[in-house]
């Protein structure tokens, strides 16, 4: 029932607050008196995933950005290298897997074939498989070694946001992989202050969830900005390197606009933004705002052609300059590794207003499937 909201997928992205608690109930009850994360489904397992190799984290699409959103406070917390895979390619490539590794295999269906022909592939290699999934019962639950579940909800738009598919998929999926972080990362003394900002973090993002949902007026009349552009342009750096991605890719699958997502340290390294209509830049990790490259990149935006919209930390934007013309769109400050919670939302409303500007059908994207079961 779509209750009051036009599409699936409108009602999705609103209903983030929800799914996102009750992703957050791992970590409620005594769990949460003692500012530590229990996750059942690996306890017997974290004494392995701390003294792996390295962790690979593994998915495609939407987890995989989920996933690259989770990577530096993995690392950060565990103190374990982490590294990137898409799916695909490693089993293209028949990549380098061992059996001190532990492959952390994220997928919301928890069927992309993709994704599972690499969880073979690990497994052949005998690496610690771990899985990070929305579906009870689904192969990947099954066949990995053990796992967590991101228990956020069934989702019926075909573009991830929540988390039984990929709208909230993604926001819940970045809160579970920071459960993980503390999880993996233990009791460590020198964590502590960390730890427990990002317990606190986690507790209110639901709250500033909501505060971002009310920016979809001003995210609409952006799409009313946008409708007739061409090509959309995300920059981000850091944390919401992701973030760009995965806005990038919202706007492409469901919006069907060409749009990219451009780690902003690689703008002077080949993206011309001048030929492009809109550039979105990011700006949210607070000291990455205050970095010098950052900005260097909002002037050599500034000095192109292209349309410039910034997105920073309530507060911040009087200290970006960013000229009159640029537009400024502010959202609520939390924990950086759970700011990328908050930057993308306002990415899928935008996503969504365009779609439903541009005449496209939000319900039945183009050559869009809910899980991609085929290779
Ligand atoms: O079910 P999965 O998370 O394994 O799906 C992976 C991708 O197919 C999926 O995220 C895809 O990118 C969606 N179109 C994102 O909206």
């Amino acid at each position: 029932n779509k209750g009051k909201y036009m599409h699936y997928m409108q009602k999705e992205i609103h209903e983030q607050p929800e799914s996102l608690t009750t992703t957050m109930r791992l970590i409620r009850g005594g769990a949460c008196k003692s500012k530590t994360v229990l996750l059942r489904g690996l306890k017997d397992h974290l004494k392995t995933i701390r003294r792996s190799r390295r962790i690979v984290f593994v998915g495609c699409g939407t987890s995989y950005n989920a996933a690259l959103a989770s990577r530096p406070i993995v690392e950060e917390l565990s103190g374990v290298p982490v590294t990137m895979e898409v799916a695909s390619d490693l089993v293209d490539r028949q990549g380098p897997i061992y059996r001190e590794d532990t492959a952390v295999f994220v997928s919301q269906s928890g069927e992309t074939a993709d994704t599972l022909q690499a969880l073979d592939y690990a497994l052949e290699n005998g690496a610690l498989c771990v899985g990070i999934t929305n579906t009870v019962g689904s192969a990947l639950a099954r066949k990995t070694h053990c796992g967590v579940h991101i228990k956020a909800g069934c989702e019926i738009g075909v573009a991830s946001t929540k988390a039984s598919n990929w709208h909230f998929a993604y926001t819940s999926q970045i809160v579970v992989m920071a459960m993980l972080a503390l999880a993996v990362g233990g009791d460590m003394i020198s964590n502590e202050t960390r730890r427990e900002a990002i317990i606190d973090g986690l507790l209110d993002l639901p709250s500033k969830v909501k505060a971002v949902l009310k920016l979809d007026e001003e995210m609409k009349d952006l799409a009313e900005l946008l409708i007739s552009e061409q090509s959309l342009l995300v920059f981000g750096r850091g944390y919401n390197y992701a973030t760009a991605l995965e806005g990038a890719l919202k706007v492409k699958e469901v919006a069907l606009m060409h749009s990219e997502g451009i780690l902003a340290g690689e703008m002077k390294h080949g993206p011309q933004p001048s030929n492009c209509f809109s550039c979105l830049s990011y700006l949210f990790h607070k000291h990455l705002f205050c970095c010098s490259k950052q900005q260097s990149v909002i002037q050599q935006l500034q000095a192109r052609k292209g349309r410039l919209i910034v997105m920073c930390t309530k507060g911040d934007s009087a200290s970006v300059s960013v000229g009159g013309s640029c537009r400024v769109i502010e959202v609520p400050h939390v924990e950086d590794c759970l700011q990328p919670v908050l930057n993308v939302i306002p990415l899928q409303l935008l996503a969504y207003h365009l779609t439903v500007l541009r005449g496209h059908n939000v319900a039945q994207t183009r050559n869009l499937a809910k899980s991609v079961t085929t290779q």
